[in-house]
């Protein structure tokens, strides 16, 4: 618990529990934990935040279940050319994104369409992916896995690899039970790991908790104007509502990403994507979803300047005569960049917990 502002939420979920030892259950849930060699880890919720959407009763992080998972996250040999693990594209110091590629890059050097999305507060998100293409953490890894520039392997090869190997065998036994190495327990391994990367301490979160830190009078200024200009979409303690919008990006017809329409089918949702949560932004750079925007100044000045009309650009670029964009000062840039960076969590960053090595 930090300063007392966290709740734990552990004990409350996991009735099962006693003295943060797994206890065997009776639920078809917890048949698979070990009782007396496994611990379960302290989850906890930073007070500012959403409700979970991860069902976290059905795969409570472990501390061995989350070694597994750390252990497979930076293991390249879930790759077909056994280097390009999970954590090649999602690097912790830049929030688990790629960093300075604008698209990422998988297996052989084959370029991907999108920009590598950081990993953080995952516990929280209703869908996932630039365009909600999945909407269950634990089947995300199963795009990166198989997919041609990503990792371009096969779920059978992996769980063969991991079979193969002297050390996995033993640690899927710790974590849950035995040594049976089935693609579900895979999944939920690799969720154990990333379901425990909460980002919730930055400057703003401290602010939002009504704890001792104040912002500079250009970083309350920030505030005001993102609050006035931004936070309809980038809303809440996620700067996020986790809608798929267009906000004006003009089509690179080297990718002509149809975003959320590539999942629903509808023309309507043309060029849409999830609104990015905006935590770490200071970190994550390039920006977008196909990263080619390189500073945060360039996003506000294609906010600005570079909006670009078409069927489904939300309306809120729209102004009362006609033109799009906008109307933000260029000393009001510098205001909001003050504050963005107000929503940098080093902790996070930093967590030895979560770092390779
Ligand atoms: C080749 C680079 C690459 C590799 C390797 C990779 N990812 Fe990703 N990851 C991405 C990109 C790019 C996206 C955005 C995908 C999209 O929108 O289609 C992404 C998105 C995600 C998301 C969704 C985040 C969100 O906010 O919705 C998760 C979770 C994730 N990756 C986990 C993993 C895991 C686990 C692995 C390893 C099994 C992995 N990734 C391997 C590039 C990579
Ligand atoms: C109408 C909704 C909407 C408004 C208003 C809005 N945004 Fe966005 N923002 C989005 C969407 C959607 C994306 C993702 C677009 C994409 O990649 O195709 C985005 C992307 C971004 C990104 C890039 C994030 C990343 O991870 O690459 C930043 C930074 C950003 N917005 C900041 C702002 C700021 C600052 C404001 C206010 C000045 C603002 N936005 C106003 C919807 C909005």
């Amino acid at each position: 618990m930090r300063n007392g502002i966290y709740i734990t939420i552990l004990l409350l979920l996991l009735s099962c529990s006693t003295d943060n030892e797994v206890a065997n259950s009776t639920d078809d849930d917890y048949t698979e934990i070990p009782e007396q060699t496994n611990t379960l880890l302290n989850f906890e919720v930073p007070a500012n935040f959403p409700d979970l959407t991860y069902p976290i009763t059905q795969n409570p992080p472990t501390e061995k279940g989350f070694e597994l998972g750390k252990r497979l996250f930076y293991d390249g040999r879930l790759a077909s050319d056994g280097v390009v693990s999970c954590g090649f594209c999602h690097i912790q110091e830049f929030s688990f994104t790629h960093h300075t590629h604008i698209t990422s890059h998988g297996v052989d050097g084959k370029i991907g369409k999108r920009n590598a999305q950081p990993l953080q507060n995952l516990a929280f998100l209703t869908d996932f992916t630039w365009d909600g293409a999945v909407s269950f953490l634990d089947a995300q890894p199963i795009i990166p896995l198989t997919a041609e520039d990503e990792m371009n392997e096969s779920i059978s090869n992996v769980i063969s690899k991991l079979q193969a190997d002297d050390r996995y065998p033993g640690m899927f036994k710790d974590a849950f039970g035995s040594d049976d190495i089935t693609t579900e327990r895979l999944f939920k391994a690799l969720s154990q790991f990333m379901v425990m990367m909460v980002a919730g301490n930055s400057k703003y979160d401290k602010w939002q908790r009504a704890e001792a830190v104040s912002f500079t009078p250009d970083e309350e200024a920030g505030r005001l104007l993102f609050e006035s200009k931004c936070a309809s979409c980038h809303a809440g303690p996620l700067q996020t509502d986790q809608s798929f919008r267009n906000n004006g990006l003009a089509i690179d017809p080297s990718f002509n990403d149809m975003g959320r329409e590539r999942v629903t089918g509808l023309p309507e949702d043309r060029r849409k994507f999830r609104v990015p949560s905006l935590r770490n932004i200071d970190t994550t750079f390039p920006y977008m979803h196909d990263g080619r925007l390189p500073t945060l100044k360039a996003v506000l000045d294609f906010y600005t300047d570079g909006i670009v009309d078409s069927p489904t650009l939300d309306d809120q670029f729209r102004k009362e005569d006609g033109s799009l964009g906008l109307d933000i000062s260029e000393s009001e840039k510098l205001q909001l960049i003050a504050f963005l960076k107000t929503l940098t969590d080093n902790d996070f960053i930093n967590d030895r917990r979560f770092a390779e090595f």
